[in-house]
């Protein structure tokens, strides 16, 4: 879900400003040389970091959403979206863990990467009347389950993906969506890759599930950033479905159909770390002939970092839990929650990867 959509005027500053701030001023000049180890007509190249984008101050807090009086002896359920990867994983353990340490019951589902499961998942917490529903949407397109929920009372928590704010109405069908700003993550990958190849580039994208907020904002926020820079430009971008076999078997695909290509750009750590073996597979060299950078911070991507496979990864915590259950409680204790809230994440590069890989997911 572009952030602009929750607050419009203020979020499209936020985010604008951010990128020029981190870029250097960022203005495009597309008639000096192309690319080039010295970034002449790319920005990006010498930018620091764009770093985090905060929530725009103006979001609203909830006030329509179904209220949550209840304190004590909460019935809490988490429909999560797969549990294929790391990343998901983590989260379902964080959630898990949080849940443990405060003594709440909570009931946990897996859609195993459907849509349609995920939908018939929330259906059946609804019948089971939770006081309170997390949800980590597959897709923006679950809205209308999410609509049921707060239907039937049961105020809603989005974590880490949204839903489609145009069907869902944030603050009302839903409390809040707690997530990291997947645009601005596209643009920090969008830095580490100018800098990655000195801002010529032929890239192959690989894209997150097809519907997914953070596959749509994360090409978003990429193809938004490179514009600047004359000399790169995406070649060719598939769905990669967040997965490793599947990251692997496109970018092999693609590897054989685009032999110019110089640079992959995968949407997570899971489709990099397959990328990377297509193009050891090909006889090519990793971070070398083809410059590979992602999203995430999962230990696997923090070690590829380290051995140089990987040029950078932008982190994009799944640790949940302890952000969930305090808005929660918030909530239940009256305060105003606002309808998004943003996570901080960090930037690995061959500078940190390595010091982190032990405390990585
Ligand atoms: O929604 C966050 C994304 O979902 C993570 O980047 C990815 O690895 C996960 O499946």
């Amino acid at each position: 879900m572009d952030l602009r959509r929750i607050a419009p005027v203020a979020g499209a500053a936020v985010l604008s400003v951010s990128l020029l701030a981190g870029c250097g001023g960022g203005s495009s000049n597309s008639s000096s040389a192309a690319g080039g180890s010295s970034g002449g007509s790319c920005p990006l190249v010498k930018a620091s970091d764009p770093g985090n984008s905060e929530a725009p101050s103006d979001v609203p807090a909830a006030d329509k959403a179904p209220k949550l009086t209840k304190t004590s002896g909460l019935k809490v359920a988490f429909s999560q979206n797969a549990s294929n990867n790391p990343w998901r994983l983590a989260e379902t353990a964080s959630m898990k863990d949080e849940a443990t340490k405060q003594g709440i019951q909570l009931t946990v589902t897996d859609a195993n990467n459907e849509q349609s499961k995920q939908v018939a998942d929330i259906k059946g917490l609804i019948a089971q009347k939770p006081d309170v529903l997390f949800i980590a949407p597959i897709t923006e397109q679950i809205a209308n389950v999410v609509k049921d929920a707060a239907a039937a009372d049961i105020p809603v928590f989005l974590l880490d993906r949204a839903v489609d704010t145009h069907v869902a109405v944030p603050g009302q069908d839903f409390v809040t969506v707690a997530q990291s700003d997947f645009i601005q993550e596209g643009k920090r990958a969008a830095v580490q890759m100018a800098k990655a190849t000195g801002g010529t580039a032929k890239i192959i994208e690989l894209e997150g599930t097809t519907g997914a907020s953070p596959a749509i904002d994360r090409k978003k926020g990429f193809d938004e950033a490179i514009k600047q820079c004359s000399g790169m430009q995406v070649i060719v971008s598939q769905d990669g479905d967040f997965t490793r076999a599947k990251g692997q078997s496109v970018a092999e695909t693609l590897l054989q159909s685009h032999p110019e290509a110089t640079a992959i750009y995968a949407h997570n750590d899971e489709m990099a770390i397959g990328a990377i073996a297509a193009v050891k597979a090909m006889g090519k060299v990793p971070g070398k002939d083809i410059k590979v950078v992602s999203i995430d911070g999962e230990k696997d991507g923090l070690k590829a970092v380290a051995a140089g496979d990987l040029y950078a990864t932008v982190e994009c915590s799944p640790r949940f839990g302890p952000l969930a259950f305090q808005t929660m409680a918030d909530y239940a204790a009256g305060k105003p929650v606002k309808t998004l809230i943003i996570n901080s994440d960090q930037l690995f590069t061959k500078d940190n990867a390595q010091a982190n890989i032990d405390k990585a997911y």
